[in-house]
C-alpha cells in the first residue's frame, strides 16, 4: 500500500527535503522548511491523477521556418512597456515581484486602467485588498472611471470560471500569487505547493486562451510564505520592482524575458497621484550633487539599452579598529575589496588603516564592472581630500593587474554625459573613437596608476590656482 508521505519544502527556494532541518542546505536560509503533503506537489503535472497510459507520438519539426512576432498589448506607460520589451505578450505569464509596499499594485492598477480605457478587457483580481481599498486607490490615481473588471477572490477555480465567462480577457492581473489557492493542492495558501499549483493553473489558462496574465509576488524575508523565486522558472517574464526606503523613485528591472531583452529598466517616481514616469533617469540621480566635495565621482553606466549617469560616493576615514570597516551600498562588496587591493598593490595607495564606505547615490544599484574606474577615482579622491573635476565622468573596468580595460557602449555613455553638460571623461584607451567627449579633454589611462597620479597631481594645480603655491 502506498504510504501517504510528507515532505519538507523550503519556502525560499522550493527544495524538497525528506527530513526537517533548521537550515536549508540548498539556499542557506534558516527556518524556511515547512511540512507539506505530496498531493498536488512537485511533479504533479496535469496528468498525474490519470492512470498510466501509453504515450502519443508527437510530430518533430525543424529550427528554421515561419516566425511570427509576439502579439503585444501596449499599455502606453512608456517605462513599463520598455521593461516588458514592448508591451504585455498575449498568451504569456509575467511575474512582477517586489517588497511589500513598493508600489506593485499601484503600477498594475495604472496599467490596467490605461489598457481598459483603450478598449481592452482587463480583469484585476485582488486577494489582498477589499474592493473598497482598491477603489480608493483607483480614485487617487484618477483611474476610477476606466472600465476595469474588479474582483476580490482567492480561489483559482472560481477565478478561472469567472473570467471564462463572456469575451476573452486581454489582460488578467492576479494580486498576489501568494494569496491564491487551488483545490488541487491541500496545503495552506502561500506555501510552495499552493503557489506553484496555482501559478501552473493560471499559466495553462493563459496559454490556452491567449490572455496575458500578470502575477504579483511579494519578496519575503522571513520565509513564512513562498517567495516569487519558486515560480520564476514557470513564467515567461520576470520583472522586479525595486526602490530604497526613503527614496521616492522606483526601478522596474527585467530579470527574465522570453520575448525581449533583459537588463532593461523602467524608472518611476512615486507621487501623491501614483507612479510617474521618469524619462531621463540621469537627471534624477544627479539631482542633489555636491560636486565640490572630495570622494564623489560620476559614473557613466548602462542599464540595458539606456545610459544612466549616477554619482558614486566614497568616504575613507582613519580607523580606530584593528580590522577596518568596509561598507557598501548599491555595489558589490567583493568588487570593492578587489579595487582596494589593486590600489594597494599597484598604485601604492594604502587603505589598511582606514575605514572605507562606498555609496551609490539615490539608492541606485549598479552591477556593471564598468564602474570600477569611478569607484577607484572616488576612493582616491576621498583619501587625498582632493575633489575631482565636477564636469568629468568615469567608466572602465579594472583588472587585477591594475590595467584599465575597455567596456561596451563607450559612445552611448559619452553622448549621455555630453547631453547633461559634462565636458570631460576618464575612459579606457581604445574605446570606440567617435569624437564625442574627445574635444574637451578625455583622459585615457592604460593603467590605474596613471589615474591615481593625475588625481594626486591635481593638488599642485589647484593650490597654484588659489595662489597658495609660489
Ligand atoms: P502599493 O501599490 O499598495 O504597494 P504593493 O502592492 O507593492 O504592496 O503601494 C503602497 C505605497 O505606495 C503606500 O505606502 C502608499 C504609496 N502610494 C503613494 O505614495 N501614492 C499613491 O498614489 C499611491 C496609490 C500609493
Ligand atoms: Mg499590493
Amino acid at each position: 500500500m502506498a504510504k501517504n508521505r510528507t515532505q519538507f519544502i523550503c519556502q525560499n527556494c522550493g527544495t524538497v527535503h525528506q527530513r526537517w532541518a533548521g537550515k536549508c542546505d540548498s539556499c542557506g536560509e534558516w527556518n524556511t522548511l515547512i511540512e507539506e503533503g505530496t498531493s498536488g506537489g512537485i511533479g504533479a503535472g496535469p496528468g498525474s491523477l490519470r492512470s498510466a497510459r501509453k504515450g502519443r507520438v508527437v510530430a518533430m519539426t525543424t529550427l528554421s521556418g515561419e516566425i511570427e512576432d509576439a502579439p503585444r498589448i501596449v499599455s502606453g506607460i512608456g517605462e513599463l512597456d520598455r521593461a516588458t520589451g514592448g508591451g504585455f505578450v498575449r498568451g504569456s505569464a509575467l511575474l512582477v515581484g517586489g517588497d511589500p509596499g513598493i508600489g506593485k499594485s499601484t503600477l498594475l492598477t495604472q496599467a490596467a486602467a490605461a489598457l481598459a480605457s483603450q478598449g481592452h478587457r482587463v480583469v484585476y483580481v485582488s486577494g489582498e485588498e477589499a474592493v473598497a481599498q482598491i477603489r480608493l486607490r483607483a480614485q487617487r490615481l484618477g483611474a476610477a472611471s476606466s472600465p476595469v473588471e474588479l474582483a476580490a477572490e482567492t480561489n483559482v477555480e472560481d477565478i478561472l470560471a469567472t473570467i471564462s465567462e463572456g469575451r476573452r480577457p486581454d489582460l488578467v492581473i492576479l494580486d498576489s500569487i501568494q494569496t491564491l489557492w487551488t483545490d488541487l493542492a491541500d496545503s495552506a495558501p502561500g506555501t510552495v505547493t499552493q503557489v506553484r499549483a496555482s501559478a501552473q493553473a493560471l499559466i495553462r489558462y493563459a496559454k490556452s486562451t491567449g490572455a496575458a496574465i500578470v502575477l504579483v509576488g511579494h519578496v519575503t524575508k522571513e520565509g513564512q510564505i513562498a517567495g516569487p523565486r519558486v515560480v520564476e522558472h514557470m513564467v515567461d517574464g520576470v520583472l522586479y520592482f525595486e526602490g530604497e526606503g526613503g527614496h521616492h523613485y522606483r526601478i522596474l528591472r527585467t530579470v527574465k524575458n522570453r520575448f525581449g531583452p533583459t537588463d532593461e529598466i523602467g524608472v518611476f517616481e512615486m507621487s501623491d497621484g501614483g507612479l510617474r514616469e521618469v524619462a531621463n533617469p540621469s537627471e534624477l540621480f544627479l539631482g542633489e550633487r555636491h560636486a565640490k566635495s572630495p570622494g564623489a565621482a560620476v559614473f557613466a553606466g548602462m542599464e540595458g539599452t539606456r545610459p544612466v549617469l549616477v554619482e558614486i560616493q566614497a568616504l575613507v576615514a582613519p580607523s580606530p579598529l584593528g580590522t577596518p570597516r568596509r561598507a557598501v551600498v548599491g555595489w558589490d562588496g567583493a568588487r570593492l575589496s578587489m579595487i582596494l587591493a589593486v590600489l594597494e598593490a599597484h598604485c601604492g595607495v594604502r587603505f589598511s588603516q582606514h575605514d572605507v564606505y562606498l555609496n551609490v547615490a539615490g539608492g541606485f544599484r549598479i552591477s556593471e564592472p564598468a564602474a570600477d574606474l569611478a569607484v577607484a577615482a572616488a576612493l582616491v579622491s576621498s583619501l587625498t581630500g582632493l575633489a575631482l573635476p565636477a564636469d568629468c565622468v568615469y567608466f572602465g573596468e579594472i583588472s587585477l593587474s591594475g590595467a584599465v580595460r575597455q567596456v561596451a557602449h563607450a559612445q552611448q555613455r559619452l553622448k549621455e554625459a555630453e547631453k547633461l553638460g559634462f565636458g570631460s571623461a576618464v575612459l579606457p584607451l581604445g574605446s570606440e573613437e567617435i569624437g564625442v567627449g574627445t574635444g574637451s579633454g578625455a583622459f585615457r589611462p592604460t593603467e590605474l596608476a596613471e589615474l591615481v597620479a593625475r588625481i594626486a597631481g591635481s593638488r599642485r594645480g589647484s593650490a597654484a590656482q588659489a595662489g597658495e603655491l609660489d
